[in-house]
């Protein structure tokens, strides 16, 4: 029975004394002089570990209780009693504690009882998920997960898994990944020219991981009119920074005959569902982030479902940073892309809320973007959360041929290497558009971590990716 499931019954039924069986790990153990030892078991289906009583009176009590050490794997059977200690509610007075696993060595066990920084539990990530942290915000981005999914299931979306080896370089910006068989070990000088074509060409041409599915995911929404995947993605950027990742995954939303302003109001709607789904089903881990994180999370959270996100133009924008002298030392002007500082200042300083900003210049934003009457900007958003920033960017899709493919010239992309989704504007195009949203970085903002990396099992980035 998981430890979830006894407090569920327990404050339901009330079940006092009855017969239970657990298994899971030791965090910590006390042996009183009196022939007793209190263990703290968890098994990670929730925060709540449960204190189990193990008395002398076991047949294994000298051979191997009291021999238990933090991150040895047992099986407890016992009854369910309230306890006398002030620390918990009840207990399991034990009646067979199984070891199933030693822990070799307890003294250099890495992940002890006490707290450890993240830093140094980073250097751990396959026994991470042992301490208690690790596992509250595992726990909240499996709900984050399923919340983003049943959304939009009930909207009527279908999920499309986008290609993760691909041949195109979706946003058009070469940060891009090359995938090839060349071993960078092998001496290249016993390999022939034809074999190492030959490795070069397993598919044929280059094929690199994927930065986004968005342009395959078009496809379907002009087919299947609402679409979305979930799944990795992967930019070679050199940005060592607290936000960002170089293996993220990307929730990425299409629809059919739609426009920014509808996109952008379902976009919010989205986050606002996603974050009352969390609310509702992981009280008991926030309540442990509250007392070790951010003491105003409830607070914090609230405040983001029942405030609108303002909208605002890029145009706007810049004269308020302007005005307000928010320059980072240099003369801020219009086309210049924001800097981290100036996007917290407007979150968190001038509107304190989230901030959809809308219609950038065409030189900050991706070939693929529907360009406005004006010709200067492009029908684009960006969503910028309170302390993290950017958390979506969004876009009305270039549906006119002609004019996706003077994008493409202006900024020097072989539009022969789009051939199919310039198809797309050629048979029945259709005025789309579609979100991408960082799920970390959602992860980020609803736990209250200060870095990315604690938002996903094992973190890949700049330098670093172990394991
Ligand atoms: O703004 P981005 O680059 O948009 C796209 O890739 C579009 N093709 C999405 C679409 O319209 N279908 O990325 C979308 C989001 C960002 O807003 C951010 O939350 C996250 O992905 N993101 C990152 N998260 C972690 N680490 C990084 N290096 C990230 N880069 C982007
Ligand atoms: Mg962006």
């Amino acid at each position: 029975m998981k430890i979830m499931s006894i407090l569920e019954i327990y404050s339901t039924n009330n079940c006092l004394h009855k017969l239970v069986v657990i298994s899971g790990w030791i965090r910590s153990k006390r042996v009183s002089k009196i022939g007793i030892s209190f263990l703290t078991v968890y098994d990670g289906s929730s925060i709540h570990s449960i204190q189990v009583i193990a008395c002398k009176s076991l047949l294994n009590y000298f051979t191997e209780v009291l021999k238990l050490t933090t991150g040895c794997s047992v099986i407890v059977t016992g009854y369910l009693q309230l306890s006398r200690g002030l620390l918990q509610v009840y207990e399991i007075k034990s009646c067979n504690i199984q070891v199933i696993g030693w822990v070799n060595h307890p003294e250099l066990y890495p992940m002890s009882a006490k707290r450890h920084t993240v830093e140094y539990i980073r250097n751990f990530c396959h026994l991470r998920p042992r301490t208690n942290l690790i596992g509250v915000v595992t726990r909240i981005r499996n709900m984050v997960f399923q919340a983003l999914n049943k959304f939009l299931n009930n909207y009527g979306y279908f999920w499309v898994s986008t290609p993760i080896i691909t041949s195109i370089d979706a946003e058009g910006a070469g940060s891009v990944f090359k995938v090839s068989l060349l071993d960078s070990n092998s001496n290249c000088k016993i390999q022939t020219r034809s074999e190492i074509n030959k490795k070069l060409n397993f598919f044929g041409k280059e094929v690199f991981l994927t930065v986004s599915g968005q342009l395959t995911l078009e496809a379907y929404a002009c087919s299947l009119s609402k679409v979305y995947s979930l799944g990795p993605t992967f930019r070679a950027e050199n940005s060592n920074t607290k936000k960002h990742l170089t293996e993220f995954w990307m929730l990425e939303v299409e629809r059919s005959f739609t426009n920014i302003d509808k996109i952008s109001q379902f976009s919010e709607k989205l986050l606002k569902y996603t974050v009352s789904y969390v609310l509702d089903h992981c009280i008991s881990d926030l309540v442990f982030l509250q007392k070790i994180i951010d003491p105003n999370i409830f607070n914090r959270l609230n405040d983001f479902l029942n405030i609108k996100f303002i909208n605002i133009e890029y145009s706007d924008v810049i004269n308020i940073l302007k005005k307000n002298n928010i320059n980072n030392n240099s003369v801020i002007s219009w086309g210049d892309d924001l800097l981290s500082i100036q996007e917290k200042y407007l979150t968190d300083n001038y509107f304190k809320s989230t901030v959809i900003i809308r219609n950038y210049p065409k030189s900050l934003k991706a070939f693929y973007m529907r360009v406005n009457d004006d010709n200067r900007t492009v029908s684009a958003f960006d969503i910028l959360v309170p302390r993290i920033g950017e958390i979506i960017g969004g876009s009305e899709r270039e549906e006119r041929l002609d004019f996706l493919e003077n994008r493409m010239n202006e900024i020097g992309l072989n539009s022969n290497n789009y051939s199919w989704y310039k198809d797309l504007r050629k048979y029945g195009t259709v005025p789309h558009s579609g979100f991408g949203l960082g799920l970390e970085r959602l992860v980020l903002f609803i736990t209250g971590i200060k870095n990315i990396r604690e938002s996903i099992p094992f973190p890949r980035t700049v330098g670093s990716a172990d394991f």
